[in-house]
Parts: C-alpha cells; sequence; structure tokens
C-alpha cells in the first residue's frame, strides 16, 4: 500500500493507524491540489492527476481545519493558510471572538482502478494560545471535544486513537480488510 504525500507527519500517523495490517511505504511528492469547494472534491482531482504517474494501488489524505465563526474557513484553504498566516494568524483573527467551535476533517482517496473515498471529523474548539510540540500544522492550537490538550499536547499514540484521521483511516481498514477476504 502507497501513500503519496509531502508531508512526513501524515505518514507517521499512517504507519501507526494502518501499520499493524499493512506493510505501509512512502511516495514522497508534491502534486497538484486544484482549490475547488470541498476537500473531497480536491481528493477526487488529485487522486486522478496521480492515477496516471503512479503504477500501483495508492491513497492520498486531503484534510482542513473548519472553524465555525469564519464559516468554515480555512477549509479548504488550510494548506495556503498554514504557510501565511500559521497558527500565530488564526489565534490572532479570532481574538474578541467567543464562538472557537471547529472541525477537522480528512478525506481519504484510495485508487485501485477506482476512486473510493473515506471520510472522518473531530469537533473541537480553537485555543486561546499555541501549546504543545507534537505533530503538525494546526495540532497547536486544536482542542477535540471531550479533551483539555491540543493534538499537538498528546502523545503521537493518543492523537491517533481519536483523530479525524483515525477515524478515516477506520473506515478505509474496514473496506481494504473486506477486499483483502
Ligand atoms: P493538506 O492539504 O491535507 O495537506 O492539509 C491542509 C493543511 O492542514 C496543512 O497545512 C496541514 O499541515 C494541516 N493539517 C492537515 N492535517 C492536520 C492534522 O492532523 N493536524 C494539524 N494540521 C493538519
Amino acid at each position: 500500500m502507497i501513500i503519496v504525500t509531502s508531508n512526513k507527519g501524515k505518514y507517521r500517523e499512517y504507519k501507526e493507524i494502518l501499520g499493524g495490517h499493512f506493510n505501509l511505504k512512502l511516495m514522497l511528492m508534491r502534486y497538484p491540489e486544484e482549490q475547488l469547494d470541498t476537500i473531497e472534491k480536491v481528493a477526487e482531482r488529485s487522486v486522478y492527476y496521480l492515477s496516471g504517474i503512479v503504477n500501483d494501488d495508492f491513497f492520498i489524505d486531503d484534510s482542513g481545519l473548519f472553524i465555525e465563526a469564519f464559516k468554515g474557513f480555512p477549509g479548504v484553504y488550510s494548506s495556503y493558510v498554514n504557510k501565511t498566516l500559521g497558527n500565530e494568524g488564526i489565534l490572532r483573527l479570532m481574538e474578541g471572538v467567543s464562538n472557537r467551535t471547529a472541525e477537522f476533517r480528512t478525506c481519504i482517496a484510495y485508487y485501485d482502478g477506482k476512486l473510493n473515498i473515506f471520510t472522518g471529523k473531530v469537533q473541537g474548539t480553537i485555543s486561546e494560545t499555541a501549546r504543545g510540540k507534537n505533530g503538525f500544522g494546526f495540532d497547536p492550537i486544536f482542542i477535540p471535544s471531550g479533551h483539555k490538550l491540543t493534538y499537538a499536547e498528546m502523545a503521537l499514540e493518543k492523537k491517533n486513537s481519536l483523530s479525524h484521521r483515525y477515524r478515516a483511516g477506520k473506515a478505509f481498514l474496514k473496506f481494504l480488510t473486506k477486499k483483502a477476504i
């Protein structure tokens, strides 16, 4: 099983989420991500692009942070916003905003001659300050519901036991296990 990504953090997480069941190989590369209106559509386009390049079954992960007070922004623009505003920029935008509800979403798009989509979501809140050193991206500012720690303050195993990526991965695993029977 191949994951195509330029993000080693995602690879590390999938190694744990899927690793016990499948031998996961990393194809470290960037690919075009069109700015469409849902992460599923973005992932679908990228998969069709990559299907002409990768000679084996593979999957990609398209994820995003959706902040309720900003009507879902940054959403499909998460990567650009992470690079430009960063976590400090988001915290500044949220100064004085009382509704700190947010959602992390992952879309796994798996190609085995056909496109298969698996999604996972986790509700949470945006923290008041950036906290923690683990993980990547928005991890220091996202607190999953029912917890006090940000993703970045959790051990990787803990994040992987409850995250949006874990939930999408669980649906993906179920599919792969059925397919293998
Ligand atoms: P991508 O387009 O799926 O690579 O991700 C969009 C943005 O969200 C990137 O800046 C990632 O670093 C960030 N991101 C994706 N997944 C996570 C996560 O699990 N935690 C924190 N940030 C993430």
